[in-house]
């Protein structure tokens, strides 16, 4: 009996302890293993010895008055400006794209009810996947939770699909291009940035008959510089290799109708995938891919980021629908942001701050130094309400630390809502 009672409390004891740790899943090729650990302090630590420990400031954007957001700062609500909003156009505001969120969630609610699979195929959808092919000129598109997702689950499941498919990847690639990468196994070869020549002597080495796939983006969101996509595509199809184009900073931005810089190069043709977000010039969230049918066939019956998680709910297809229908026919917010972003930068030089030389509307100003960057970001919220993250390692290297700017034009407008 009291041998039973030990038991019972050792047991107890061991549940206690074995809860308050942290679990770890790790799946590796279908197996899983249980490691049980807690991170070590010391991880976060030496983050913030670094000066790369990630802190978030406390916003709340004001509908109509953007960029303006009160920053609920230690010491009560302040108003600020936001000066490195991804809302390029301010479309998560804009009274079209509003009102169809609302009307769709009144008609549809709220959630999608499950996966593609079985239950979130929405007819908004539906419509916003024949409105996204129908942007970039190519027979398909499909929809993700988010633009990382579609890059991870795309390039995986592309370079998986493809025996023996080498992946050529421009250095500055985003992370969930890398990550994708990585998941799909296959052998990797990194060109220098923006590098034809580079990329030229990796697809000449391959040789003709190996399957290769050439990955990158057509607007690079730290440095703010765009890829020569026409020269890439010619290269790649001289060396029989498939083209993956990232997008994501383009989409809505650049372009007769938002398409992109493919689209203001007139080269969307030689691309064979483009990939983009909803969630920045467009306002919303989510992500996609468009391509051949068969592809996107492929990609929607193989990549596990699609077939395994929830659909995007029918108010956010509806919004971006209305978001992309709107900048497509509508130049006028994107003339406005290209004409701010030069102001900006005639004044950044005039005050002689370090900008990076840049032709896009993404204004990095070069700190160089971690702890500076932390700095000046600070002393800018504090002292001047203009509030800019600063960007550090790893998501520029070291040494490469910066502010980066992404002013919207002052916009005020009637309430959104009444
Ligand atoms: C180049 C690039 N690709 C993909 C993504 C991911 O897009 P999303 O924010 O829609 O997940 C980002 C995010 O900032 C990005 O900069």
């Amino acid at each position: 009996m009291t041998a039973g009672l030990l038991n019972v409390a050792t047991e107890k004891r061991r549940t206690l302890r074995e809860s308050q740790r942290v679990s770890f899943d790790v799946r590796l090729n279908g197996h899983r293993s249980r490691h049980w650990s807690t991170p070590s302090g010391g991880a976060t630590l030496r983050l913030k010895e670094e000066n790369r420990y990630r802190t978030f400031v406390d916003l709340e954007r004001i509908a109509c008055r953007l960029p303006a957001a009160i920053w609920h700062s230690p010491g009560g609500p302040r108003e600020v400006t936001i000066w490195c909003s991804n809302d390029y156009l301010g479309m998560s505001q804009n009274a079209a794209v509003v009102q169809a969120m609302v009307d769709t969630a009144i008609r549809l609610g709220t959630g999608s009810g499950g996966t593609r699979n079985i239950a979130g195929t929405n007819h908004p959808l539906v419509e916003l996947e024949r409105e996204l092919a129908d942007l970039h000129a190519k027979p398909a598109a499909l929809v993700f939770t988010s633009g990382y997702v579609a890059n991870q689950s795309s390039i995986s499941t592309i370079a998986k699909l493809i025996p023996n498919c080498l992946i050529l990847s421009d250095e500055l690639n985003h992370n969930s291009m890398i990550e994708g990468v990585n998941q799909s196994n296959c052998v990797k070869q990194v060109f220098r940035h923006n590098d034809l020549g580079h990329l030229e002597q990796l697809l000449t080495s391959a040789g003709q008959r190996r399957p290769k796939i050439v990955l990158f983006e057509s607007l690079y969101s730290m440095d703010g510089d765009f890829a020569p996509i026409g020269a890439i595509c010619d290269l790649a199809k001289r060396h029989n290799a498939m083209t993956y184009c990232d997008e994501v900073h383009a989409v809505g931005m650049y372009g007769a109708t938002g398409a992109g810089i493919a689209e203001r190069d007139g080269v969307s043709g030689l691309v064979d995938v483009i990939e983009g977000t909803l969630a920045k010039a467009y306002g919303g969230l989510g992500g996609y891919i468009a391509g051949s049918a068969r592809l996107v066939d492929a990609v929607r019956s193989y990549a596990s980021g699609f077939i395994f998680t929830t659909a995007l709910p029918p108010p956010v297809c509806a919004a971006a629908l209305a978001a992309i229908r709107h900048l497509k026919s509508s130049n006028h917010e994107r003339l406005r942001h290209q004409e701010n972003a030069a102001r900006l930068k005639r004044l950044i030089c005039g005050a002689a701050l370090p900008l990076r030389p840049t032709d896009s509307h993404i204004l990095p100003i070069m700190v160089r130094d971690s702890e500076q960057c932390q700095k000046a970001s600070a002393l800018l919220l504090e002292d001047h309400a203009i509030y800019i993250q600063p960007i550090n390692y790893p998501t520029v290297p070291r040494g490469a630390e910066r502010l980066r700017i992404s002013r919207r034009f002052t916009r005020t407008c009637k309430s959104i809502v009444s």
